[in-house]
């Protein structure tokens, strides 16, 4: 077991593009079909994960050629038109259902062959009868270690080289069933009918439509058997293009529910209307909730409004059935999913497995993990959300998820990981066995991480009209942080001082009319930018108020008083934690001692400078009577945080530089702070 990963809540929105691997359903479908074709396919955009190397592996161990390059993601495969170079392999399947179910039908095309197959003790106990039982009748023997039938792994496999009618009991996997209709075109007169019905039928589609892009179309007769009008080996294919993953697809849809509002996630290459049945995930989410913006072949996930409850048949995109169980668990009311019968025998028995976890997360789920041990036939799960409990069950520190060696589990408690329960950033949930993913998506928990958007803080310093403003709010607007105007905190208590009747002169008035102020916080919308302004006593004093020619006159002389100073560092500093909580990208402060004193481990500091005439030029073009450079001579010479160029800050004059200049420059050095770490 890979040791236990801790999730850390995202505290800032999810953004950027998820790197969402190839399918695994696809990758794994060519294969075959490449290795049944005339000729060399190459793959572009293939999965490099463990099913797959699987896969792979096998396919060498029979003497095929197979090169593969990860970085490139490619695989090129030499298909030799239906033969099987070797007749006697020994190969081991691992965990791999696909791999299990596809090579078994696919070794049943080779006249002859002995086959000696195993699979990990999960796979052992996975559905096989069904298919093993079909080929049985198609004149194949598989033998189990003790010499009887075997109705899974290990067994070995006695072949024939031909098909023939078969029928086949695809109830409980509907890879029984695409395994067959892979090998059909290769045996002339072969037909496949189904005994009953089959689970996750969109994956028989894309094994259908699979079949015809290598140029052999299945046909489905009117009794519901399948045949190959035309049969013969697959056409290579000098350039398929596998999909990205619908399933992995599901958890960054998921992500914007849990991680604040302004989150916004790129999924390039998503395939609806592709092959994938899964890509219906994207529908479920819709109804709970998810804000989904397709176009150009990109989904983009931003933050759903809320997590609605509900009830849903996930039968035929099961395989994200675990996404949504595990963000109900912060849904308004309770979601209901039905059925997933079969997942109870997939890489674990899923149902129970999540059932087991979410109690264990302080939820209570219907049927209880009891029940669900109890009955194997329960196929469907209530998932109750309640953050509170969750809170209970964490407080003592993160719960350790199992994940049953299931890669959905790890990835889906990854994503309700990612949720500020505390609203603190403390982890409270933990992932066992992370490297499970490596089934599917050896890379999950990166791509997981580089969506984490570094929270960043700018502070914006200098003297009076130095452009300090304007510049700050242009920058709140273009990078999405919340701007907080620190001169204007100082010019709202001047105000409500010299209303008191307290003087500068007087430090005692102005310490006890203090005590009797309450400070607040409200978002406004101003310019094109969203800023925090103080409230006093719950009341947003009006802008022009705060730029009387008494406030100008008073402001840097209360400012300069250590009990002032003192009395709004906290409430400046509590600004950051505000930006966070509304799911701002960060913040942009501006003031005099910003990089110096309120936020001097700010992750981009900026001094901003103008000389004398520019700047009463700008605050006369304001219409304002304000003696500028004496306010500055006051704010730099006064003995409690004085303004100064911040340690390590940028120093820009903008005399001469328009401001889009000057915000593009600062701008490159906010994306950089952003960067994932
Ligand atoms: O940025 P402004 O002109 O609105 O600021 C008004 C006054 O507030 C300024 O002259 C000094 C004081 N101030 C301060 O002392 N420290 C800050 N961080 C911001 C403003």
């Amino acid at each position: 077991m890979s040791p236990t990963l801790v999730i850390r809540p995202f505290q800032t929105p999810a953004r950027g593009v998820a790197q969402v691997p190839g399918s695994k359903s696809i990758t794994n479908r060519a294969l075959i079909l490449a290795a049944l074709a005339d000729g060399v396919t190459l793959f572009t955009g293939a999965l490099f994960s463990r099913d797959t190397r699987i896969l792979i592996a096998a396919l060498r161990a029979l003497g095929f050629e197979v090169t593969d390059d990860e970085a490139a993601g490619t695989i090129r495969i030499v298909g030799l038109g239906g033969r099987i170079p070797r007749d006697r392999a020994k190969l081991h399947v691992g965990n791999a259902g696909t791999a299990a179910r596809f090579l078994t039908a696919f070794l049943a095309l080779a006249p002859g062959g002995e086959y000696e197959l195993d699979g990990d003790e999960a796979m052992r106990a996975r559905p096989m009868r069904g298919l093993l039982d079909a080929l049985r009748a198609a004149g194949c023997r598989a033998v189990a270690p003790d010499g009887s039938a075997a109705d899974g792994f290990p067994f070995t496999l006695h072949t024939t080289g031909k098909l023939g009618r078969l029928e086949v009991d695809a109830s409980a996997s509907s890879q029984l069933l695409s395994a067959l209709l892979m090998v059909l075109p290769l045996s002339a007169g072969a037909t496949v009918s189904m005994k009953g019905s089959t689970v996750s039928e969109p994956f028989v589609e894309m094994t259908a439509r699979m079949c015809g892009q290598f140029g052999r179309p299945l046909a489905r007769l009117a009794d519901g058997s399948w045949s190959c009008p035309a049969p013969g080996s697959y056409v290579a294919q000098p350039a398929y293009a596998i999909e990205p993953d619908a399933t992995a697809a599901s958890y960054f849809i998921a992500l914007p529910a849990v991680t604040g509002a302004r989150a916004s996630v790129r999924i390039e290459g998503y395939a609806d209307g592709g092959l994938q049945g899964d890509t219906a995930f994207a529908k479920v989410a819709a109804a709970c909730g998810a804000k989904l913006r397709a176009a150009d072949g990109t989904l983009v996930a931003d933050s759903w409004s809320g997590i609605r409850s509900g009830d849903f048949d996930f039968n035929a995109f099961s395989d994200t059935f675990l996404t949504l169980a595990t963000v109900a668990a912060l849904a308004d009311g309770p979601v209901k999913i039905r059925g997933i019968a079969h997942t109870r025998k997939q890489e674990t028995d899923r149902v129970l497995a999540m059932a087991t976890e979410l109690e264990r997360l302080g939820l209570k789920v219907e049927p209880s993990a009891a029940q669900l041990r109890a009955d194997e036939s329960l196929s469907s799960l209530t998932v109750f959300p309640n953050k509170a409990a969750l809170r209970q069950a964490a407080a003592a520190g993160p719960v350790e998820i199992r994940t049953y060696e299931d890669h959905r589990m790890a990835m889906s408690f990854g994503v309700l990981g990612s949720f500020d329960l505390f609203g603190d950033g403390r982890p409270w949930i933990a992932i066992q066995d992370p490297a499970c993913t490596g089934k599917t998506f050896p890379h999950f928990f990166r791509a997981l991480e580089s969506l984490r958007t570094n929270f960043v803080r700018v502070s914006v310093d200098g003297g009076a009209a130095s452009g300090k403003s304007s510049t700050s709010r242009r920058l709140a607007q273009l990078h999405g942080l919340l701007h907080v105007d620190t001169g204007a905190h100082y010019r709202s208590l001047t105000r409500a001082l010299l209303l008191a009747g307290a003087s500068a002169d007087d430090p005692a008035s102005v310490k006890a009319a203090l005590a009797r102020l309450r400070i607040g916080s409200r978002l406004v919308a101003r310019q094109g930018a969203r800023s925090s302004a103080l409230t006093l006593d719950g009341a947003l004093p009006d802008d022009a108020d705060l730029r009387t020619p008494e406030v100008n006159a008073a402001v840097s002389k209360i400012a300069a008083l250590p009990s002032v100073r003192t009395f709004l560092l906290e409430y400046q500093r509590s600004q950051v934690k505000l930006a966070s909580e509304q799911g701002f990208a960060g913040v942009v402060m501006e003031g005099r001692d910003i990089g110096s004193v309120v936020l001097p481990d700010a992750e981009v500091r900026i001094f901003l400078e103008a000389d004398a005439d520019a700047r009463a030029r700008r605050r006369a073009a304001e219409g304002q009577a304000d003696q500028v450079t004496q306010r500055d001579h006051l704010d730099a010479t006064r003995k409690t945080a004085p303004m100064v160029c911040p340690n390590g800050a940028c120093r820009l004059d903008n005399t001469h530089l328009p401001l889009e200049a000057v915000v593009a420059q600062i701008g490159e050095l906010i994306k950089v702070a952003a960067l994932p770490r």
